[in-house]
């Protein structure tokens, strides 16, 4: 369903963006509404996006050097304390109010799935229920030998802690570079960007696939996609809506004329 004047991209500039009216009807009389998020969204929570120039100790390394299965044979201490060091900053870090403008607009409409490629929990912990998690989540562990969840386990003096189940390394429960996404997620995920009126693209580069397909697949299955994000990426120029601004401005003001 596309707005009259067709897939021109709507460029809605400025921090006091109107939002187009055709818009808000369609959310309004959305049968399913489609989010995906990325990091973008937990930007004005105080967690860098995963693109953001890494701070601190850790501006040496690219996440793309530590996020991956060799990073962590070579050297599981370093990679472990990477991920303790973030688990830390999205542990002091809050939902803010793009985060609950989300837990809203799945009060208001009928059917809703929210996709996010961000770890860090917070739609959860803002109250979004049954969040598709394409890239897994920071605060839970795995055994790195068994590949399964291990529910709680302690800080120990042996970095990483190992497995109480088997003496393995454990790792974060994350989806790492050159890893499969967990496959009933991907699933999801598809089917909900195949089957939804509205999709709603928040704070993602549009970079990373599968993830950065999913706009893609909604657009030829004749939803109206909307980007929220203060930068354009592969998806503005193809997609009907894009509103330039910040998801914790920008969401609540939608929520507010919904
Ligand atoms: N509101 C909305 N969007 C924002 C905000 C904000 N306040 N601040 C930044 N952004 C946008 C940026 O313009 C950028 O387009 O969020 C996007 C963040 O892009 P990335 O850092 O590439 O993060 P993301 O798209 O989530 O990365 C996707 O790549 O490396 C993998 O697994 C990793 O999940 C990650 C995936």
């Amino acid at each position: 369903m596309n707005p009259p004047e067709g897939h021109l991209s709507r460029q809605v500039a400025g921090a006091a963006f109107s939002i187009p009216s055709s818009l808000l009807q369609a959310l309004r009389c959305a049968r399913h509404v489609t989010v995906l998020t990325g990091s973008g969204i937990s930007a004005e929570s105080g967690v860098p996006t995963f693109r953001d120039a890494q701070t601190g100790l850790w501006s040496k390394f690219k996440p793309e050097e530590l996020a991956t299965r060799g990073a962590f044979q070579r050297n599981p201490k370093l990679v472990w304390e990477w991920y303790a060091w973030r688990r830390e900053l999205v542990a002091q870090a809050e939902p803010n109010p793009g985060h609950l403008a989300l837990v809203e607009l799945e009060r208001r409409v009928s059917g809703f799935t929210l996709i996010t490629q961000n770890v860090d929990g917070l739609h959860q912990r803002a109250g979004s229920r049954d969040v598709v998690e394409l890239h897994g989540n920071i605060t839970r562990v795995k055994c790195f030998e068994e590949d399964q969840v291990v529910p709680t386990w302690q800080e120990t003096d042996e970095t990483p802690p190992l497995c109480p189940r088997c003496g393995g390394r454990l790792r974060p429960d994350v989806v790492w570079f050159g890893e499969m996404l967990p496959a009933d997620a991907i699933d999801r995920a598809v089917a909900a960007s195949q089957s939804c009126n509205v999709f709603l693209s928040i704070g993602t580069s549009t970079l990373v696939h599968p993830a950065a397909a999913l706009p893609f697949e909604a657009l030829q299955h004749k939803a109206m996609v909307v980007e929220i994000n203060p930068c354009s990426t592969p998806l503005t120029t193809r997609a009907p809506y894009a509103l330039r601004g910040a998801a914790g401005q920008v969401l609540p003001r939608l929520l507010q004329m919904l």
